[in-house]
């Protein structure tokens, strides 16, 4: 594995002073260089589950409806996103994006939306898979071309403990008929955390192995209920490679891991091959190459998952900003993006908005 990078702690969010965008239109383009093209949306704060390390079992507190964008205001900042400040690819979160009951019609909106290149933009989805296989073929004929699936473990009590609700069956049904409906890639995401679901790495690799499914072990992050996250309770990319190493033979891919989070590995037992990917957010930091812009479910830039300031377009919306004003503001918000997460940093303060919240 690569040597790590110091992370430095400055954490400017300094405006540029100046305007970054030719009348509304140019990139998302931060200080360091980097250029977002990939937008995250959380369309919604609510879940059906209650995973122990994204949300506590009680006590949400909830956007009310009336901050959160409406249909038009997600689908007006998206085409301001795609037409004006060149992102090419725009994924769906929440929270649990399929608690929203127009996705299937922001989905089919946002596919018609073309890049500079005049190509199709790239729509994406990640979801916990409940109540997918209701919904799985009407969000692919929307234009629905990828989903990323969570599942932590195939074991009912553990799925039940961890994610405080009883609906294993359920998410695996939403899993198969992702797959049936023919997305391709289905990826697979799981969170490592010891003592908890270790012992689910290898059969959900073989589960993933066996379905042609693309599943990607991530770090756990120090986001979410406070004061939860430890780093000792942490499982690391190196040490989730060791456990498979045990079972499966697993070279690393030689394809450039790019923007993209996971370390890819081929895997082959005597049984099955595949591809695992491994997410090393906390041990191997991937902000250097990060091309992500997010937006909240009530209309805020964040320019960083574990980022403390936000900027309100939807303030600005609603007080009547044109589409290049609003552009603008966009660009200003991801020039103060900083170099890291500074998870490392001992100075690392958690934001203060869950995942949920934020889009994952
Ligand atoms: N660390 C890492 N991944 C997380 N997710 C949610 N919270 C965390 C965390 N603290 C994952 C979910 C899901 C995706 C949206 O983010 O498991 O796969
Ligand atoms: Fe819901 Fe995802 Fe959070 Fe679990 S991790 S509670 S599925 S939003």
């Amino acid at each position: 594995m690569s040597v790590q990078l110091a992370m430095p702690a400055i954490r400017s969010t300094a405006p540029s002073g100046q305007p970054l965008l030719r009348e509304g239109v140019g990139e998302l383009r931060d200080q360091c260089g980097r250029v977002a093209k990939d937008l995250r949306v959380s369309l919604t704060d609510r879940c059906n589950l209650r995973c122990t390390y994204c949300m506590p079992a009680e006590g949400m507190e909830w956007i009310p409806s009336e901050e959160a964008l409406s249909d038009d205001e997600v689908l007006r900042l998206i085409r301001i996103a795609v037409n004006r400040l060149g992102v090419e690819q725009v994924r769906f979160t929440g929270g649990e994006p399929l608690m929203r009951r127009s996705l299937e019609h922001i989905v089919a909106e946002s596919a018609k939306l073309r890049t500079r290149t005049g190509k199709a933009i790239s729509t994406a989805l990640t979801s916990n898979a409940l109540g997918l296989d209701k919904r799985a073929q009407t969000l692919r004929n929307a234009g629905l071309n990828r989903v990323n699936l969570s599942l932590d473990t195939l074991d009912p009590q553990r799925y039940l403990a961890l994610t405080r609700r009883d609906r294993l069956a359920d998410a695996i049904k939403g899993i198969d008929a992702a797959i049936r409906v023919g997305f391709s890639p289905v990826k697979i995401n799981t969170v490592v955390m010891k003592g908890v679901n270790e012992s689910d790495v290898v059969p959900l690799a073989r589960f993933a192995l066996q379905r042609g499914c693309q599943l990607r072990f991530i770090e756990q992050m120090p986001i979410g209920p406070r004061n939860l996250w430890k780093r000792e309770d942490m499982v690391t990319a190196e040490e989730i490679i060791g456990m498979l190493s045990e079972e499966f033979s697993m070279t690393p891919a030689s394809v450039p891991r790019g923007s993209a989070p996971a370390a890819l590995w081929n895997v082959t037992s005597s049984a099955y091959q595949g591809t695992i990917g491994i997410i090393a957010s906390v041990t191997h930091p991937f902000c250097g190459d990060c091309d992500r812009t997010r937006l909240t479910t009530d209309g805020a830039i964040r320019n960083c998952l574990f980022a403390h300031s936000e900027t309100s377009l939807r303030d600005l919306m609603r007080a009547g900003a044109d589409d290049a004003t609003i552009a603008e503001a966009w660009a200003q918000a991801m020039w103060g993006k900083a170099l890291g997460h500074g998870i490392n940093d001992p100075a690392f303060v958690q934001p203060d908005r869950t995942m949920s919240a934020i889009g994952g």
